[in-house]
Order: structure tokens, then sequence, then C-alpha cells
């Protein structure tokens, strides 16, 4: 079993579709050993404690190292996480953190592009196309090398909001294809 320990900042629906394809099967081999928030109040935890699962605000990185270790925790993922990891995280867990990304990166992204901007800025850009990306965590912001990626078309009269929600329902899809790819390759289930 892959013990995942889910970071989340949010409303938690790239959370919950993890959440549903770990019961429906379809992520079959993982689990998730708890989902820590950033800060209170988040609708993610809530996500979290219907489903049974270990929820907790965590701010320091002492206590956010201490619990990963006392979780077991195989791999890391960031669902809508944003905070940027200290890099004694980073270090302790090098390819075994992964994020989800509202765009195609390396376009609209880094310092600055989260959540609704990446979107505005999308549409500002005059783009066509956008999408999403699920990447290894590394020290800088959006840089992790890219394990799978994903168009989403902009369509003419789309705001933040429509893209928005358009683009996070390909999230739900490629974060778990992403994180499928990745428990495959991890060196305890025989990978590199
Ligand atoms: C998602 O769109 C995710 O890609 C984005 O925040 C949203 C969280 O939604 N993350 C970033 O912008 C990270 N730079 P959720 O809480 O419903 O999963």
């Amino acid at each position: 079993m892959v013990n995942i320990s889910v970071l989340v900042s949010g409303g938690g629906t790239n959370l919950q579709a993890i959440i549903d394809k770990i019961e429906s099967g379809e992520l079959a081999g993982a689990k998730i050993v708890q989902v820590i928030a950033s800060r209170e109040g988040v609708f993610a935890l809530e996500r979290a404690q219907k489903a049974g699962i270990k929820g907790k605000v965590i701010k320091e990185t002492e206590e956010l190292l201490k619990e990963l270790k006392a979780e077991d925790t195989d791999l890391i993922v960031l669902a809508g996480y944003m905070k940027v990891l200290e890099p004694a995280v980073i270090e302790a867990y090098r390819k075994r953190i992964v994020n989800i990304h509202p765009s195609l990166i390396p376009k609209y992204c880094g310092k600055g592009f989260y959540g609704k901007r990446v979107h505005q800025a999308v549409l500002d850009g005059g783009e066509t196309v956008s999408g999403a990306t699920v990447h290894f965590v590394d020290e800088g912001v959006d840089t992790g090398d890219i394990i799978l990626q994903r168009q989403v078309p902009v369509e003419p009269g789309d705001t933040a909001d429509t893209l928005a929600a358009r683009v996070l329902k390909t999230e739900h899809v490629i974060l778990a294809e992403g994180i499928k790819k990745v428990m495959a390759d991890l060196p305890e289930k025989g990978g590199k």
C-alpha cells in the first residue's frame, strides 16, 4: 500500500477526486493516511472528516515533517496547497511530492500564479487553449519535472470562473492518473 498525505488549502475538490477514485478502485493500492491543511476552516478538512480520514492544520515545517513521518508517508500530494514547501521537506521527499497546477506549465505558473489568477491571466493573454499539469515539486515554484499534462479549450465568453470550472474537471482526472504513474515508479513498488 502506498501511504499518501494530502496537503490542502481550500475547497478540496481534487482531494475529493482522489478519495472517490480510491473508493471506486480506480486508484488501487493507495491509501490517504492524512489530510493536512495550511489554515483553519477549509472545506477540504470537512471532506476528510466525512471520508473518515485524519485531518489537521499544520503551519510549521518541523511539525509537518514530524506528521509526515509519523504516518509513514510514501507520497505527498499537493491538492490546492497554497504554501511553498520549505527545502527541508523537498529534500526529505525528493520525487515523492506531486502538485496539480491549473495551467499548461511552463505557461502561467510560478510565483503569483495560483487559483483564479491563473485563469484570468490565461484570458488576458488571449489564449485559446489552457489546461492542467501534474508535476513533481522541487525547490522552485512550479519548476519540477512534469508528470502529466492535458489541454482544455478556452471558450469564447469564458470568465475566470467558467474556465476554472472546466480546467478543474480535467485536474480531477489527471491528478489520479499522475499519482498512479508515480506510484508505479516508487522504489518500494519495484520502480526506479
Ligand atoms: C485547483 O485548481 C488547483 O490546481 C489550484 O488550486 C485549486 C484548488 O482547488 N492550485 C494552484 O493554483 C497551485 N498553484 P481544490 O481545493 O478544489 O482542489
